[in-house]
């Protein structure tokens, strides 16, 4: 495990004598999170054990919903994060399907970091990025050590992605950059065209693995014996526990795919159970229709530490909801590194009230 990126003086100008405020760009955090994908994974598996050790501050997130745009909402997750390098801070994320009618993506996002001595907001962040990125690193690393920590099982080389947007790019990036033996990739979408975009993608990054498109859901799932769901769906349209009768690891990144049915003949891991066992997620469905958690196994964290195993001889589900501290370890992380390299958008005068009595 890497350490957190020690602070930096020098590189957070806003922690130190007048506060500043700067924008760092989407196209700024694209290209310094390029290449770094291993380090993001490393940084997140801190970030994990941090938060097991209760040295982080995650209050539930807030749903802003739409009665005349039901489809449509935007998360607030405020957050703080403690360990040697603190930062609080807040993500504003909307998600709007419809927008990928018109080509948009889905998803939009800011990240606001503050200084945890002051309180000063000293950063915006173009977010989708970060975001993206930070649940595609959690995703891999709970991928390789779930696998890891099957015993008898081969790593699995044979693997699914249901619902193939933006997350699922991320996520097969993210897989690829930390080694995961690829030899076949199954692709299942409702939509023809995010299959064949994805396809194409595939084909772009230079994957050896056989790439087949599945129109049948079934079909897809059978076949992988690692599966990402990564759709908009949400209810669950997977019911037919058959599926999984080949004991795959599943990465439900969605959330909402999965009847509970199939989930209490799992071994489920989350990343935080409180999170997680809300606003109508597959976890938070079984919990309803058993009255209690014991099909939860156990969270990541408690795979990381070695507190729990992970059975072979059933299917193994990662069900994350993605914590607003994933989210501000990497802003920090990009925010410090940006500002090393001397190329922090900084807003002139952007406070302007600094002296109480004018
Ligand atoms: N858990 C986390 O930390 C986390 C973080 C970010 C995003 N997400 C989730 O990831 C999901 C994907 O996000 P995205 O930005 O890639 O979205 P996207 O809109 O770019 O792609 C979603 C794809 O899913 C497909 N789809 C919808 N219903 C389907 C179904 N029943 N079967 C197969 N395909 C289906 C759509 O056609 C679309 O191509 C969203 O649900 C989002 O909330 C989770």
């Amino acid at each position: 495990m890497s350490p957190l990126p020690p602070s930096d003086p020098a590189a957070t100008p806003a922690r130190n004598g007048a506060p500043s405020f700067a924008v760092i760009t989407g196209a700024q955090v694209r290209q310094l999170l390029d290449g770094r994908e291993r380090e993001i994974v490393d940084l997140v598996e801190s970030v994990y054990r941090l938060h097991g050790a209760g040295d982080t501050v995650n209050p539930p997130s807030y749903f802003l919903r739409f009665p005349d745009r039901p489809s449509s909402r935007i998360i607030a997750l405020p957050a703080s994060l403690g360990g040697e390098k603190r930062v609080d801070g807040l993500k504003w994320v909307s998600s709007f399907p419809e927008n990928i009618k018109s080509g948009l993506p889905r998803a939009s996002a800011v990240l606001i970091l503050n200084d945890p001595v002051t309180g000063y907001p000293f950063a915006c962040l173009e977010a989708s990025v970060i975001s993206a990125a930070r649940t595609a690193a959690s995703a891999a690393l709970a991928a390789h050590r779930l696998s890891d920590a099957r015993e008898g099982r081969e790593k699995p080389s044979r693997v699914v992605f249901v619902g193939t947007g933006l997350i699922a790019r991320y996520i097969h990036t993210f897989l690829a950059a930390t080694d995961w033996p690829f030899e076949e990739i199954g692709v299942h979408d409702l939509s023809a065209e995010s299959a064949a975009g994805f396809s194409d993608y595939l084909r772009r990054s230079g994957t050896g693995a056989r790439i087949t498109v599945h129109e049948d859901a079934g079909e897809a799932i059978s076949t992988a014996d690692l599966v990402v769901f990564a759709t908009v769906a949400g209810t669950p349209h997977v019911h037919d526990p058959k599926w999984f009768a080949h004991d795959p690891l599943v990465l439900h990144v969605s959330l909402r795919d999965l009847a509970p049915e199939i989930l209490l003949g799992s071994a489920n891991f989350v990343d935080d159970v409180e999170h997680c066992l809300k606003a109508d997620t597959s976890p938070h469905l079984a919990e309803k229709l058993t009255g209690g958690r014991s099909f939860l196994t156990g969270t990541l964290d408690d795979v990381l530490a070695g507190r729990v195993g992970v059975p072979s001889d059933r299917p193994v589900i990662f069900s994350p909801f993605g914590l607003g501290v994933l989210d501000l370890a990497v802003g920090a992380y990009v925010h410090d590194a940006v500002a090393r390299a001397g190329e922090l958008h900084v807003v002139d005068g952007f406070f302007h009230e600094l002296s109480r009595h004018g």
